[in-house]
């Protein structure tokens, strides 16, 4: 078990992060001698991680992560251990600053923790540095965003398909744009502009954005935030189904316990550290949601 410090100087930090480094070299490299041929040019082409018996889909494993705040680096997410499979629908919840983003940021590799593995469809992040990270967040992981973050000049078609572009490299499996259109029901929105549908449509144009790529991870910071509860249900209606359609693998983040009662699993943190993890054996419909 690690000592992990409250609190370092960038000195510190500098000297962590260093060892950090020298110590996946290290590891890479054993590994790689141990690799049967064809798994070892994956692995070289990927820096996949040795993960043969993991089962899970996201697994962070003793992860700690370190913001500067005031001249010193402060310990913002301390000691996570979590195993998520994969297919599921995970409600995060906890109250503001207590590292919710944080861990969004570390799982679409982001950013980096100083401690510790995030392992996420068998590719531990922690090997790759940025532009590997980069490779790996627009191959598998699409988000989806309180405030839509749509582009007002273009139409809400071209919204929808930048999220194609953002997947830069070959997939064979990416929807076709009618497809979605018709599965989220913004027929009639399609050509207007974000500035001139509701709220609601525009989160469904946003959603419409992140799955076009058919990513396996979508990862929604309080997307129903701005959103009345009949809109809120709705796009919760779609999350579902787009978990039972295409199996994607669903994170979400709410400040709205009630939303919690749909979900496979609830997440809860607090100060930057696991308070529960629980698995929702009684699952509710999006209907019987209280809000
Ligand atoms: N880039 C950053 N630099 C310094 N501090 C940060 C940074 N990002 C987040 N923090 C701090 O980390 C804590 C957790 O932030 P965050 O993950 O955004 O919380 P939440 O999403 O639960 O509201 C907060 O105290 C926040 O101020
Ligand atoms: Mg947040």
């Amino acid at each position: 078990m690690v000592m992990v410090e409250k609190t370092i100087s960038k000195k510190q930090f500098k000297k962590m992060i260093l060892s950090k480094q020298k110590e996946r070299k290290k590891e890479y490299k054993e590994n790689l001698k141990e690799f049967p041929e064809e798994k070892a040019k994956l692995f070289k082409k990927y820096k996949l991680s040795i993960e043969e018996e993991n089962e899970s889909f996201i697994e962070l494993r003793n992860v700690n992560k370190y913001f500067l705040v005031d001249k010193e680096y402060q310990l913002i997410l301390k000691n996570i251990n979590l195993k998520i499979p994969e297919h599921k629908i995970v409600v995060l919840l906890g109250p503001s600053g207590s590292g919710k983003t944080t861990i969004f940021n570390l799982v679409s590799g982001l950013i980096e923790n100083e401690i510790g593995d995030v392992v996420i469809n068998g590719t531990n992040l922690s090997f790759l540095n940025d532009e590997e990270r980069t490779i790996f967040r627009k191959k598998n992981v699409s988000f989806v965003f309180q405030e839509y973050n749509l582009l007002k000049t273009l139409n809400n078609k071209d919204n929808i398909l930048l999220g194609k572009d953002l997947l830069g490299t070959e997939n064979k499996n990416i929807f076709s744009i009618e497809e979605l259109i018709k599965l989220l029901g913004i027929e009639k929105e399609i050509k207007k502009n974000p500035n001139n549908i509701s709220g609601g449509q525009q989160q469904r144009v946003s959603i419409a954005r992140a799955l076009i790529k058919n990513p396996k991870l979508l990862l929604a910071d309080e997307p129903t935030g701005a959103l009345d509860s009949e809109n809120a249900k709705e796009t919760l209606k779609l999350f579902k189904e787009i978990n039972e359609k295409f199996g994607t693998t669903i994170f979400l983040i709410t400040h709205n316990s009630a939303i919690a009662k749909m979900a496979d699993f609830v997440l809860t943190l607090k100060n930057g550290e696991i308070f529960s993890f629980i698995e929702n054996k009684e699952k509710l419909n999006i209907n019987e949601l209280d809000f």
